[in-house]
């Protein structure tokens, strides 16, 4: 069977090399795919998602029968409504039920109305109701445009005057366009971060092991947020109690609400969950796999990807749901970034020590932003470049073994926090502290004496 994947980072890269090795695979194709895709024989076709007409005439001509779409915006645009509405079988949602992603307001009224655990809010198609609103909230808030905006729509805030700016600059000024002009405003949650993902076929769905993303830029998660800078699987945070109360309160609702509602998903769920002190809370769904958490998660995946991905699109995920079968050992992958990212970067830096770091056992380096140059040499092309992925029997082996990867890759400028899994790694802090730090002043109710904590950022933004 010939397969296309759309998609050019790490997430397609990871997704293209477990297809491969099916063995029902024939020709796998990615468009456009990078560096690194070409070198594991997967066939780079320079077509981009919103070249509908030539991927139609690709598929024709190559005899593709299957197609996987990775990222959100082709999905978002409908390429898996066109490709279906040519008789080309697709992985991936619809136009409509993508909206769960690319509208945050349609997400959070879905969740309302499906009863899923999520943060207090309120909609706004104006500044001036959304301003008020936010002056008198005595808790942090996220700002959140209503569309996709490249993942900088996202603003956890701080202080009143950084959610009052963030109305500014979504609502007033446009910088977002059109993916502005409704804002939701939610209360800031405090807590760990998990991925959940699960694929999802009608009323069928199957959640795969969780994952922890990291998303700020540097050590101890600070700094500005990022498309991820690293991930492990499975997050032990994830107990078995944790991941059927997430079935029942989180997965099991919001699919058949979209069921009831007309527009039923195929393809891959993720729910970006923060585990509150009252419970875990959606801050978010994805309509598509995780970058990085589709590194980690391919890399312990041992049933056929083309078996279940095609199962999804057939209906027939129930077939395989008791069979699919996971390697034991933990993965980690560490992110490698432009010296700069998520903010300005340069580019066309050459790579070196990739063979040597693929050389070390159980080792996988998943290309991002790469490409070759007029010298057949891999070269930066991209804020995230690389997700350097290991096993290990342990995760702090598995952890050990990513960082021996990394050391062993140079390109000037690189950067990459030293700190993936540490989460899971490091003992918690047992007592909490003497004095609970205070909320921003303009966050307190009036009279109160502040009784926030001062966790870092708990929501997420992201940026490619
Ligand atoms: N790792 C977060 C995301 O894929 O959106």
């Amino acid at each position: 069977m010939n397969i296309l994947i759309i998609g050019k980072g790490g997430r397609e890269h990871a997704l293209a090399w477990r297809l491969k090795q099916s063995p029902r695979a024939g020709k796998v194709f990615c468009a456009p795919g990078n560096a690194g895709t070409a070198r594991d024989g997967i066939l780079n076709v320079p077509i981009e998602h919103y070249e509908t007409d030539k991927l139609q005439r690709f598929c024709a001509k190559e005899k593709i029968e299957f197609t996987v779409i990775g990222p959100e915006d082709p999905l978002a645009a409908g390429l898996a409504d066109f490709l279906r509405s040519k008789r080309i079988k697709v992985y991936g949602p619809s136009k409509e039920a993508a909206r769960i992603e690319a509208s945050k307001v349609f997400a959070k009224q879905l969740m309302r109305h499906a009863d899923v655990p999520t943060a207090e809010f309120q909609i706004f198609d104006h500044p001036q109701p959304a301003r008020d609103y936010i002056s008198t909230r005595d808790y942090p808030v996220v700002v959140k445009a209503d569309g996709l905006a490249a993942g900088k729509g996202v603003v956890v805030c701080k202080t009143t005057e950084e959610a009052l700016r963030a109305v500014e600059r979504i609502m007033t000024r446009e910088e977002f366009g059109k993916a502005g002009r409704q804002i939701v405003v939610e209360k800031r949650l405090e807590g760990e971060e998990l991925s959940v993902l699960a694929l999802v076929s009608g009323r069928t769905f199957l959640p795969l092991p969780a994952c922890q993303d990291h998303k700020a830029v540097f050590d101890g998660d600070t700094g500005p947020n990022t498309g991820g800078m690293g991930a492990y699987c499975p997050a032990p945070v994830a107990t078995p109690e944790l991941m059927k109360d997430l079935e029942k309160s989180v997965f099991f609702p919001i699919i058949h609400a979209m069921k009831r509602g007309r527009f039923p998903f195929q393809g891959t769920l993720f729910a970006g969950l923060i585990l509150t002190s009252q419970g875990p809370r959606v801050l978010e769904f994805n309509c598509r796999f995780g970058d990085p958490e589709t590194q980690v998660l391919m890399m312990r995946l041992k049933t056929d990807l083309l078996d279940l991905l095609e199962a999804v699109a057939d209906e027939r995920l129930h077939e395989l749901e008791d069979r699919v079968e996971w390697d034991p050992r933990p993965a980690v992958c560490v992110v490698m970034c432009s010296g700069g990212y998520p903010g300005k970067y340069d580019t066309g830096k050459i790579i070196s020590g990739l063979a040597e770091a693929e050389q070390l056992p159980d080792v996988k380096v998943f290309h991002a932003g790469t490409k070759f140059d007029e010298h057949h040499r891999v070269v930066t092309d991209g804020g995230r470049v690389l997700g350097v992925t290991a096993l290990g029997e342990t995760l702090a082996d598995a952890k050990a073994r990513a960082y021996d990867a990394v050391k062993l890759i140079t390109f000037a400028g690189a950067h990459y926090r030293t700190d993936i899994a540490d989460k899971a790694l490091k003992p918690k802090p047992v007592a909490p502290p003497p004095e609970a730090p205070k909320l921003p002043a303009k966050f307190r109710k009036p009279g109160s004496s502040g009784s926030g904590n001062s966790s870092p950022p708990s929501s997420s933004s992201t940026a490619e």
